[in-house]
């Protein structure tokens, strides 16, 4: 799907009208943990002044949503309170993959008319009940000599976002801004890489359950698209390759030791789950690279925790024919010095996402 520019500045909570700098932390609640950044901006960029990860229950976060508001309530307030986290105010994400957006042709007219109009035309294309969904839209550019107008519709199921918010107040917090991570991902590309014209990147988020891929081109993203797979279907393949349980697996794959034993077959373990992942990117970019023939990847960066999958990188950059590697999300932040070096390099990458909301702030162009 094609997604214009503006939407790096979706705010889809709208609850807090005043705009201010200080007090904001970003929560990046995933199906395997919660990831907390906290950053402020100051004369010379931005400065890294907190980072914290908590580990959540496979049952808390299912179908793009929160599944069990208390694990996750009481799992946030625990990072809040363990990492002395002052502010008050959240930057938050639903998963890309939970916002339905259509492009729509109207005939030309005025802003009130469309205002009029726009939730009979959504009526037509969003394949939900607009009483179930936070519903928005922008003008996207006049077609037909200007009789036409092309309208971007953006609707998210209200039961998605509230399961957000819900989980955000109930720790004491106010939710104010829910962003989409597809431009978290955006945002923390711009801020630690140099924009130059023209060139298109693509940037892989792999995480637990699902992967997300946004191209950039002139570090705007053009192209978005998620799959439906992520860390959990390498456990898996261990599970079986290994016939250990699924915590064993866990180990072995982060670790590279079973039982205190180091496996030196791990990468040839994970090789056929890294091909599979790397035949679904692949698919996946070939729809991009249908609508924008011409235009070839430069770049890939990957991030997400199971970008660290020994060999999958590697691979990824052979299959694809297209330089991959890891991202660094703080590339460009001063890092406070109480945040210990080591810990921020081995979570770095799952970082990504919480990287680029820690540096959303309201009204934000
Ligand atoms: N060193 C490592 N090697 C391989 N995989 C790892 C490593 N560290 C973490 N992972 C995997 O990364 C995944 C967690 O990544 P991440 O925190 O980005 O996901 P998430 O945000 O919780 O999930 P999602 O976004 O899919 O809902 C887990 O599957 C975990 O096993
Ligand atoms: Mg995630």
């Amino acid at each position: 799907m094609n997604i214009p520019a503006f939407w790096k500045n979706i705010n889809l909570a709208g609850l807090n009208p005043f705009r201010k700098e200080e007090g904001f932390v970003a929560l990046d609640i995933g199906s395997s943990s919660i990831k907390m950044v906290e950053a402020a901006g100051e004369k010379t960029g931005y400065r890294l002044v907190n980072v914290g990860m908590l580990p959540l229950p496979p049952t808390a976060v299912q179908n793009n949503m929160v599944a069990d508001t208390d694990v996750v309530v009481k799992t946030i307030q625990s990072l809040i309170e363990t990492n002395g986290i002052k502010a008050k105010r959240v930057i938050s994400a639903v998963p890309g993959r939970a916002v339905i957006i259509k492009k729509i042709q109207l005939p030309a007219q005025g802003q009130e008319e469309l205002e009029a109009n726009v939730e009979f035309e959504a009526t037509n294309v969003i394949p939900e009940s607009l009483e179930n969904v936070n519903l928005d839209y922008q003008v996207l550019n006049y077609v037909e000599d200007g009789s036409k107008m092309e309208v971007l519709l953006v609707a998210v199921k209200k039961e998605i976002i509230n399961s957000y918010t819900q989980v955000i107040q109930g720790a004491g917090l106010t939710p104010a801004i829910m962003d989409v991570d597809y431009f978290a991902m955006e945002n923390m590309y711009e801020a630690n890489y140099e924009i130059q014209p023209d060139t298109v990147v693509g940037l892989i988020h792999i995480g637990a359950r699902y992967t997300s891929i946004n191209v950039l081109k002139s570090g705007v993203s053009t192209f978005t698209g998620d799959l439906q797979v992520g860390g959990e279907a390498f456990t898996e393949s261990l599970v079986q390759a290994l016939q250990v349980s699924y915590d064993q697996a866990e180990t072995v794959k982060v670790t590279g030791s079973l039982e205190g034993k180091k496996r030196d077959d791990l990468e040839e373990l994970l090789k056929p789950s890294c091909e599979s992942v790397a035949e679904e990117i692949s698919r996946t970019l070939s729809l991009y690279a249908g609508m924008a023939a011409e235009e070839g990847i430069h770049n890939i960066y990957l991030s997400g925790g199971s970008a660290k999958v020994p060999g999958l990188c590697a691979l990824l950059g052979e299959r694809l024919g297209v330089p991959v590697q890891l991202a660094e999300p703080f590339r460009g932040f001063n890092v406070a010095k109480n945040i210990d070096k080591d810990y921020l390099a081995e979570s770095a990458l799952v970082l990504a996402v919480g990287a680029g909301l820690s540096i959303r702030r309201l009204g934000d162009k």
